[in-house]
């Protein structure tokens, strides 16, 4: 539980009818305070208008923080960074689940686990043939993951600490089986068995990438580099995906079903399906001399497009995360022997360009983690339909944390959000043979 205090009531002029509404503020460990606003229509007979949720604290959470206007990510108070250089994942996913970092015998014992639960039901496959194999990996996951709540039934108790934590090392453990075999399906390969002599980074490369018919060992920078990326994605405090878990799971429902709405968040190319996104822009965009015209679309607010990699909503700095992966970035690359990607040197170029550039500078708008994800994962080797889908392997610990943590909170009561209606007042119902004298032309 988080060190949350309460100031001293604060009063706040919002009333409807003018009278000021007297409402806590809560102040947090680190970050400004916030009003609590759960008695403010009873004391100010209005209610809070936030679409988008920009300014409102949908829970209190003590896993991860995050300083947009200076650049700042810990998770359970670790920068970011020193997290990357000196933890492995699976040390990382303990510290998320757990909230400390674990001693030895923990790390061995969790890794263990997590080993030991990577293989799936042998009836799932069946569930994949059901697919086209030109589906979007990210569809197949959706469907797999929410479908994994029929084969554990019994361990659906969601109030049982015990069934709550078995159901969490499953996520985690067969989550890159189950990318990895979206992928396997898509190329018509045969399905490679989960690995327990490799590491977690190793054994999803081996499951990407390796076949039955020749020896494969993923290249120790690859290793390396997927391991910073997993580490890197792996929460992100209350974003649009964790927001999702935790709104399906307000409603009591198991936890895959939650994370199968996670993943369908995720896929959404504001969110993780960016980093696919990053690509697909650099392939449109080609060469340096057509940078110009892609950012002209980019600025043109009568246009949606968007410069995928680029903007946040909370980051109004440099993404950390972004800072980290740009610095790796090269050494990735350089160890790959992929230094001379074209793709890398018109990355940089756009990064520079943006940068410099009036728009961007004006709107905060700096490279965010999918920036340079989406380059990391083609240098790995991914086609860009499963740069997300191993994101999604990455969160999944968020994920679960951030459901764990909301089961146990007293606090926690079904997400019902309110909104300001601008439909009709209450009218009478017009007999159908009137009814076209009474509304204009639709249809
Ligand atoms: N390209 C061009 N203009 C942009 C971009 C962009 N990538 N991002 C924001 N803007 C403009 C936007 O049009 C608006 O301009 P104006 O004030 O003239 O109307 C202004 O910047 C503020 O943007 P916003 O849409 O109000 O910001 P938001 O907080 O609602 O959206 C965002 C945040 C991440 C959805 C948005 O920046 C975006 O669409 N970025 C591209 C997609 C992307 O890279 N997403 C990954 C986010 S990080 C990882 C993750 O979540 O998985």
């Amino acid at each position: 539980m988080s060190a949350m205090r309460h100031f001293a009531s604060a009063e706040i002029g919002i009333g409807h009818n003018g009278n000021p509404a007297k409402l806590p503020v809560l102040q947090p460990t680190i970050g400004p305070p916030m009003a609590d606003i759960r008695k403010l229509y009873r004391e100010a007979g209005c209610y809070a208008y936030d679409p988008a949720l920009g300014q409102t604290g949908i829970c209190r959470s003590a896993i991860t923080y995050v300083d947009g206007e200076s650049g700042v990510l810990l998770y359970r108070g670790y920068p970011i960074a020193d997290l990357v250089e000196r933890c492995s994942y699976v040390e990382i996913c303990w510290l998320l689940l757990n909230g400390e970092l674990p001693t030895a015998a923990q790390l061995e014992r969790f890794t263990h686990d997590i080993t030991h639960h990577t293989m799936v039901n042998e009836q799932l496959h069946a569930i994949y043939r059901g697919f086209r194999r030109d589906a979007h990996p990210m569809a197949v996951m959706c469907g797999v993951v929410g479908a994994l709540a029929a084969f554990y039934h019994d361990g659906l108790d969601i109030f049982d600490p015990l069934h709550r934590m078995i159901a969490s090392h499953r996520l985690i453990a067969k989550m890159p089986t189950i990318a990895a075999m979206a992928y396997k399906y898509s190329l018509g390969q045969p399905f490679v068995y989960p690995r327990n002599d490799l590491s977690y980074a190793e054994n999803l490369l081996n499951m990407l990438f390796s076949v039955p018919c020749e020896a494969y060992r993923a290249p120790a920078a690859a290793a390396r580099a997927l391991e910073a990326l997993l580490i890197i994605q792996a929460d992100h405090e209350q974003n649009a995906s964790t927001s999702a878990m935790r709104l399906v799971g307000s409603t009591r429902a198991n936890p895959y079903a939650c994370t199968a709405a996670a993943i369908a968040a995720l896929w959404g190319p504001l969110h993780g399906g960016a980093n696919e996104g990053v690509l697909e822009t650099l392939a449109e965009i080609g060469t340096v001399d057509r940078i110009p015209e892609i950012l002209r679309r980019a600025k043109d607010n009568s246009d949606p497009f968007r410069l995928m990699g680029f903007g946040h909503r909370v980051y109004k700095s440099y993404d950390p995360r972004a800072k980290v992966l740009r610095q790796r970035c090269y050494e990735i690359l350089d160890a790959l022997g992929q230094r001379d990607d074209p793709l890398l040197a018109l990355a940089m170029e756009l990064e520079r360009v943006t940068l410099a550039d009036d728009y961007f500078i004006e709107r905060k708008l700096y490279p965010n983690v999918d920036f340079y994800s989406g380059i990391i994962f083609r240098a790995l080797g991914l086609p860009p339909a499963m740069f997300t889908p191993v994101f999604a392997v990455a969160r999944t610990v968020g994920w679960v944390a951030h459901w764990n943590e909301m089961i146990a909170d007293p606090e926690t009561r079904i997400f019902r959000p309110r909104q300001l209606y601008t439909g009709p007042v209450e009218r009478a119902l017009v007999a159908i043979d009137e009814r076209a004298a009474h509304q204009p032309l639709v249809g």
